[in-house]
């Protein structure tokens, strides 16, 4: 509206004509076009910023990737193959991958280091980076950005990955009383934002009752009827091939399970600190919750997807050969000019190693796969390590 100068003032406007519900308070803080979050200059993903994704942790994630873009290509043979990154953020990784591959060999990653040597006999596929907001996106070599992927032109054979994207999406808040669902909303008491509870949005109440769940009394969850909206509209776009999906999330047995998340799994991130407190400093922290991987899964199953993996990132990264990268040859293999570029060998050596331990970054992020029309033989990522 004319005169709004923050998300403040959109909110105020907004609260006037009436409470608002938590979900349509999370799509105006993250993605208002002028002043939600992700419309930021500024990168939130990063070092300097909020939160820290695995592609900009390490080069080893855009290494492991290049593997299976390159099993990728040996399989899909002549077809006019595609990469396509969704929810790209500022195109770091498909920039590394399009680099690493389209470069054959010449590549560097997304941190500076070796990225993956790719076998210079396969075509090369095209690369494409969308995302809903492309006001970060850096510009890279071999690199097509887009907002949607309707933009994308046709194609006989797609690799579509997408790390943190589903966790992005905006999401409701319930909380069951006795035999109720309510939902969470936001009104404004004394000048300051405030939670409010009314009866649930009837599609709440559908999606616990068709997958069969049962909140206890008092129980929090966090749910997007976008996880299998989106998801649906990813199948659509892979006529054959691969997607990959990385996240933070469980099966939903998991994810709503009272004795382990009666408090639900939203959470606000600020300068690599997570709080409760979502109302505060609306557009200027990210908010995210656990995605329940059921509703891809089954979404991909009912449009005719195999599922090839789901499992912990670390496993994944490792069966493509993560561990083949620079950073992982033994120490006493390193030779380095002076004590600064020790102390960073060192530094990107503990990073990696995040990706691929099974405790924080590397256990709490899952993988899953799903493939269609691209024959029954086992994929490397499906070897057993273990
Ligand atoms: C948490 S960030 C992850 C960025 C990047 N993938 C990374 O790992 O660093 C989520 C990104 O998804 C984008 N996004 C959210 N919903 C989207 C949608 N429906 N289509 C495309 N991009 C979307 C956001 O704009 C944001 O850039």
């Amino acid at each position: 509206m004319p005169g709004e100068r923050s998300l403040s003032d959109v909110l105020r406007n907004s609260l006037n004509h009436g409470d608002l519900p938590f979900r349509d308070f999370v799509e105006l803080a993250l993605y208002h076009p002028e002043f939600g979050y992700y419309a930021r200059p500024e990168s939130p993903v990063g070092r300097e910023g909020d939160f820290i994704t695995s592609p900009l942790l390490s080069p080893l994630f855009s290494f492991a990737l290049g593997r299976l873009i390159d099993e990728f290509m040996s399989r899909a043979g002549d077809a006019l193959s595609q990469v396509v990154d969704i929810g790209c953020g500022d195109g770091a990784l498909i920039g590394a991958l399009a680099q690493g591959v389209g470069g054959r060999g010449s590549g560097v990653g997304v941190s500076g280091a070796l990225s993956p040597t790719p076998d210079s006999r396969l075509p090369t596929p095209q690369f494409f980076g969308v995302d809903r907001n492309l006001g970060r996106a850096q510009p890279h070599p071999g690199v097509t950005y887009a907002t949607s992927l309707g933009d994308i032109p046709p194609a006989e054979a797609r690799l579509l990955i997408n790390n943190e994207l589903f966790d992005a999406l905006p999401f409701a808040r319930l909380v069951q009383r006795g035999d109720e669902l309510h939902e969470l909303w936001v009104t404004e008491r004394d000048g300051a934002l405030d939670w409010t509870e009314h009866e649930a949005d009837a599609r709440y109440d559908e999606y616990f009752a068709e997958r069969g769940i049962g909140l206890d009394d008092g129980q929090f969850a966090d749910v997007s009827l976008e996880w299998p909206a989106l998801y649906d509209d990813l199948c659509r776009f892979v006529p054959k091939g691969l997607i990959v999906t990385f996240d933070y999330g469980l099966p939903q047995t998991k994810l709503f399970r009272g004795r382990m998340r009666r408090f639900g799994t939203a959470a606000a991130y600020s300068r690599h600190r997570v709080s409760r407190d979502l109302l505060v400093n609306p557009g200027e922290q990210d908010l995210t919750a656990h995605i329940n991987f059921d509703d891809l899964r089954l979404t991909g199953e009912r449009q005719g997807f195999a599922t090839r993996f789901f499992d912990i990132q670390a496993k994944f990264l490792l069966a493509l050969g993560a561990a083949e990268h620079e950073l992982l040859k033994p120490i006493g293999e390193v030779t380095v000019d002076n004590a600064e570029d020790g102390i960073a060998v060192l530094e990107a050596r503990d990073d990696a190693r995040r990706l691929i331990l099974p405790d924080g970054i590397g256990a709490d992020i899952r993988v899953l796969v799903q493939e269609r029309g691209m024959g029954r033989e086992e994929w490397g990522f499906q070897t057993k390590l273990f």
